[in-house]
C-alpha cells in the first residue's frame, strides 16, 4: 500500500471511508423504517382493543347476541380489519370475515405489548388482550397483516443495496479525479527538480500561486536552490583562487630551475637556484596546508581539541614568535598580559594559531619604527584578546572584506611578503568555532586594532 502513488492510496482511503459511512446509513434506515412501521401498526392494535373493551363492557350485559351484533358493525365500520373474540369457554364470540383465511389460534398468550407472528406464511402482528365483563372473561384478538408493510420495506433495502454502490463508485471516481488534480504540480515540481543538476543550478521552479502547500513547497525549495547555488559558487570560487595561488609560485620555481639547468653552472650558482626555488616551495607547502585547513573546515572535518586552557599562555608563547618577527623588523613589541590565568574552552593549538596569524599580521603591516601591542583580559565574562599595531590601517572599504578568502587590501604589497589573504578567514572560522568572535577597528595610516571574544570556562570569571 505505501508503494502506492498518493493519489490513489487517498483515494482508497476515501472509497473504505465512505463505504463504511453509506453502509451503517443504509442499516440505520432500514430498521429505523421497520421501527417506524411496527410502532404505527401497535398504536392502531392498541386503539381497537381499547374500543371492542369498551363496546363489551357496554353490551355483554345484552346477552350474546347483542354483544355480537354490537361487534360485527363495529367491526364493518372499520373495513377490513382483523379482529375476533372467543368467550372463556373457547367458543367463539365474534370472528370478522376476513380473519378466517390467517387460522389464527385461540390459543396465544396475553399481553399488553403486539408481536409477530406468521400465520399461512404471511406476517402478522397480534395483540391479544384478556377483557372481563359481567363475571365473563373474553380473549379479545386484534391483528394486522404486515405484508404490504414488509413488501414496501424490502423494495426500500433493494433500492438501498443498488444506490449505494453506484454512490460510491461515482464518489470514488469523483475522488480520484479530484486527487489527480490536486496533486498535479506535485508531478510538474518533480519534473524540473529532477532537471536541475549543476550545470543549470540557476534555474528555479515555478511556483504556483495558490496560496497553499504547494506554493509553500516550491518556494522553500527554490531558497534552497538559492543556498546551493551560493555554496557552489564559493566553492568554485575558491578551487579558482587557490590554482591561481599555487600557479604563480609553481611558474616561478619552474623558471628558476629551466634557466639553471640551460647550461653547466658552478656549485655557488646552483646553491643559489635551489635556495630560492626552496623559498618559493616553503610559501606554496605553506598555502597548501592553509588550503587543507579551509578545506576540512568547510566539509567538518576539521574539528577542535577542547581542553581548559589558559589564553594568557597561548598568546604568551605566540608573543614568543611574534617579538622575534617584530624584532627583525626594528618594529617596538610589547605585550600586557597577566600573571594570572584565564580559563577558557579551546583547543591550545588552534588558539594559538589565530594570535599568531594576528600578530603576524599586525608585524607585517606596520612599518619599521612602528609599535604593535598584544593584551589579554578577563572581562564581563568573556575573554578578551587584543592585538593593537600602528601599522598602515586598512581602508573602511577594504573592512568588511578582510575575513573573505583570498581577500588582500593592497595585493602587490601582501604577495611580496608572502601573504595569500587566507590569514583571517582561517582566523575567523577558529575564533567561531569557540563560540567567539573576532572583530577589527582600523584607521588608514594610524593602526589597527583586532579583539578576540571567547567565553569563559564554566564558572570562570
Ligand atoms: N594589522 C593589519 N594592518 C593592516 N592591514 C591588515 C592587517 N591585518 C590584515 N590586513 C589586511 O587584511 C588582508 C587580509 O589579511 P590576511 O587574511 O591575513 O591575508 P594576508 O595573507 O594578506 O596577510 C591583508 O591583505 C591586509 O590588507
Ligand atoms: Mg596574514
Amino acid at each position: 500500500m505505501n508503494s502506492l502513488p498518493i493519489g490513489v492510496r487517498l483515494t482508497a482511503w476515501y472509497f473504505v471511508v465512505l463505504g463504511v459511512t453509506l453502509s451503517l446509513f443504509g442499516l440505520i434506515a432500514y430498521f429505523a423504517m421497520r421501527t417506524s412501521i411496527h410502532e404505527t401498526v401497535d398504536e392502531e392494535l392498541r386503539a381497537r382493543t381499547e374500543g371492542v373493551r369498551r363496546l363489551i363492557q357496554r353490551t355483554a350485559k345484552y346477552g350474546t347476541e347483542d354483544l355480537q351484533r354490537e361487534l360485527r358493525q363495529h367491526s364493518e365500520l372499520a373495513e377490513g380489519a382483523l379482529l375476533q373474540v372467543s368467550n372463556e369457554k373457547g367458543n367463539w364470540v365474534y370472528r370478522s370475515p376476513t380473519i378466517g383465511s390467517y387460522d389464527i389460534s385461540r390459543s396465544q398468550e396475553t399481553s399488553n405489548t403486539p408481536s409477530t407472528f406468521e400465520f399461512n406464511e404471511v406476517p402478522v402482528r397480534l395483540l391479544s388482550t384478556k377483557i372481563q365483563a359481567e363475571g365473563q372473561s373474553y380473549l379479545v384478538q386484534v391483528a394486522a397483516p404486515l405484508d404490504d408493510f414488509y413488501s414496501a420495506l424490502r423494495h426500500f433495502g433493494t433500492l438501498l443495496l443498488v444506490s449505494i454502490p453506484i454512490l460510491l463508485l461515482c464518489a470514488t471516481a469523483g475522488g480520484y479525479w479530484m486527487s489527480r488534480r490536486a496533486l498535479a504540480p506535485v508531478d510538474q515540481i518533480t519534473q524540473t527538480a529532477r532537471n536541475i543538476s549543476v550545470q543549470n543550478l540557476s534555474s528555479r521552479l515555478v511556483v504556483p500561486k495558490t496560496r497553499d502547500e504547494l506554493q509553500r513547497l516550491s518556494e522553500t525549495l527554490n531558497s534552497m536552490l538559492e543556498r546551493l547555488e551560493a555554496a557552489f559558487k564559493k566553492i568554485t570560487q575558491f578551487t579558482a583562487d587557490a590554482s591561481h595561488e599555487l600557479r604563480t609560485p609553481v611558474a616561478l620555481m619552474r623558471t628558476r630551475a629551466e634557466l639553471s639547468l640551460r647550461k653547466p653552472r658552478s656549485a655557488e650558482e646552483y646553491r643559489d637556484a635551489l635556495a630560492e626555488v626552496h623559498s618559493e616551495l616553503e610559501k606554496t607547502s605553506s598555502l597548501v596546508e592553509k588550503l587543507m585547513v579551509l578545506a576540512r573546515a568547510d566539509y567538518g572535518a576539521e574539528t577542535l581539541q577542547l581542553a581548559t586552557t589558559d589564553l594568557a599562555e597561548v598568546v604568551r608563547e605566540a608573543c614568543g614568535q611574534g617579538a622575534a618577527l617584530a624584532e627583525s623588523k626594528q618594529i617596538e613589541f610589547h605585550n600586557q598580559i597577566p600573571q594570572q590565568s584565564v580559563w577558557i574552552e579551546a583547543d591550545p593549538h588552534a588558539l594559538g594559531r589565530l594570535f599568531l596569524i594576528l600578530i603576524d599580521n599586525a608585524v607585517k603591516y606596520t612599518p619599521p619604527g612602528g609599535r604593535v601591542e598584544v593584551a589579554v583580559a578577563g572581562e564581563n565574562g568573556c575573554a578578551l584578546g587584543v592585538v593593537r599595531d600602528t601599522g598602515i590601517g586598512i581602508a573602511e572599504e577594504d573592512l568588511p572584506h578582510i575575513f573573505e578568502r583570498f581577500y588582500r587590501a593592497d595585493k602587490a604589497r601582501s604577495r611580496e611578503s608572502g601573504g595569500v589573504g587566507l590569514g583571517l578567514s582561517i582566523g575567523r572560522w577558529i575564533a567561531e568555532a569557540h563560540a567567539g568572535t573576532i572583530e577589527v577597528q582600523s584607521s588608514l595610516g594610524h593602526g589597527s586594532v583586532f579583539q578576540v571574544r571567547l567565553p569563559l570556562a564554566n564558572g570562570d570569571g
